[in-house]
């Protein structure tokens, strides 16, 4: 999880920090792309919010429609203070069981980490739960889904895409040293269509298969 820690002391009037390593992925899927940036007023939904400053770096840059849902109780409420002048909504949800959030009323949902969080047992064989528990959690019908994760794409590809009805575009992220790379997805329901991703640069093809930096 990113910042301090959910026990841990914080300044409440201290800016947000740059979104630092993930500033292009939202560049090219959320901020900088035409119908999705602040001025249009897309709807975001955070999925298992946690912490995260993520909204909150959002709201400085224009995003006021943000709706966080995450099922501690201790998180939502550390935010719903700490972040109380941005306008955010927080909210105590399982998002396996999103009741109160209709369907396609959401224009981007976001999870960094929180199917991450319900993944267990061997990766190349997971338990059913697994299966059962990403597929409750995956069926937003419209809009965008930006998934940022640190498992490798054919271990998550399966998950993610089960029946092959989202496209998927993905961007890698490193800093080009010994540590791990990471991986930002665009999904979308929409006809698979195997052509180089005009918004994301061309780094993936739509089954979500590598094809380098
Ligand atoms: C690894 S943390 C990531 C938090 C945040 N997205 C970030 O990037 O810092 C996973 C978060 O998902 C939340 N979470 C896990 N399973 C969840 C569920 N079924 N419903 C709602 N929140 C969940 C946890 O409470 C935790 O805050």
């Amino acid at each position: 999880m990113r910042g301090i820690g959910m026990s841990g002391t914080r300044n409440l009037t201290a800016r947000p920090q740059p979104i630092s390593a993930l500033e292009p992925f939202f560049a090219s899927n959320l901020i900088g792309y035409e119908g999705f940036t602040p001025q249009d007023e897309p709807f975001i939904l955070h999925l298992g919010s946690g912490d995260s400053t993520i909204p909150v770096e959002l709201a400085v840059r224009g995003n006021r429609r943000q709706l966080c849902v995450d099922f501690s109780s201790t998180a939502v409420k550390l935010m719903k203070e700490r972040h109380a002048e941005y306008g955010i909504e927080w909210r105590l949800m399982d998002v396996r069981d999103m009741k109160g959030i209709d369907d396609a009323s959401v224009d981007v949902a976001f999870d960094k980490g929180t199917l991450d969080a319900m993944i267990h047992g061997s990766p190349w064989s997971p338990p059913q739960e697994v299966r059962h528990n990403t597929s409750a959690y995956l069926r937003e019908d419209g809009g965008r889904f930006l998934h940022v994760t640190f498992r490798q794409p054919h271990f998550m590809t399966p998950l993610l895409n089960p029946e092959g009805l989202w496209t998927m575009h993905r961007q890698v992220f490193g800093d080009n040293t010994d540590s791990f790379d990471y991986y930002g997805y665009l999904m979308r329901k929409l006809p698979i269509e195997n052509t180089q991703n005009p918004e994301t640069g061309g780094v993936t093809d739509a089954q979500g298969t590598y094809c380098g930096k």
